[in-house]
């Protein structure tokens, strides 16, 4: 499959684990392009509660991949809110497989992952996309690399030919 990877990432862990992904995914047959998302001005925080006005200054043509993964770190307890504006303005997805991921600094899933996937998984489904479980990496008291590792593995039978 022609999948693409974008993803927001301040610190560099999101796109840790973007990375791995295009790693396995490339090394299991399919195309990969990755996407690192940029903002006309800073956004180093905020939450998708108290909207910001900032601009996606990079944001791919999404129509020319069969499936997407779209992530970024938990902020305030919920998505990213650069990966959060980016989903915002894409297109219609035309029922292709999207994988929402994100990484997180407090230890449990509830603690802002979960309600993050699931605030991009609902964008996602009003935009026609068929949406996969998402990924979600805590870091605090776990084995972050082995966590993403895992997570990788398990992302692979999700992008079947
Ligand atoms: C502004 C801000 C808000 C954050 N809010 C949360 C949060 O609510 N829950 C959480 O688990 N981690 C939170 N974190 C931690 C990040 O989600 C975590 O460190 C993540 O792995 C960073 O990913 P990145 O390196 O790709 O930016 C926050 C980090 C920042 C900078």
């Amino acid at each position: 499959m022609n999948i693409a990877i974008i993803y927001h990432s301040q610190t560099g862990q999101t796109a840790k684990l973007a990375k791995l992904m295009e790693t396995k995914l490339t090394g299991n047959g399919h195309e990969v392009s990755l996407f690192d998302l940029k903002t006309n001005v800073p956004v180093k925080g905020g939450s998708i509660r108290q909207p910001m006005n900032f601009e996606i200054v990079n944001l791919p043509d999404i129509s020319e991949f069969d499936a997407l993964c779209l992530g970024g770190p938990v902020w305030a307890f919920g998505p990213s809110t650069v990966l959060y504006k980016a989903v915002q303005m894409m297109p219609n997805f035309n029922g292709k497989k999207v994988l929402p991921f994100t990484t997180m600094g407090f230890p449990f899933e509830g603690m802002g992952g979960k309600n993050a996937i699931n605030h991009i998984s609902k964008l996602l489904t009003g935009k026609a996309a068929k949406v996969l479980p998402g990924i979600i990496v805590p870091k605090m008291f776990h084995n972050f690399d082995e966590l993403m590792k895992k997570a990788v593995d398990n992302c692979l039978a999700y992008f079947k030919n």
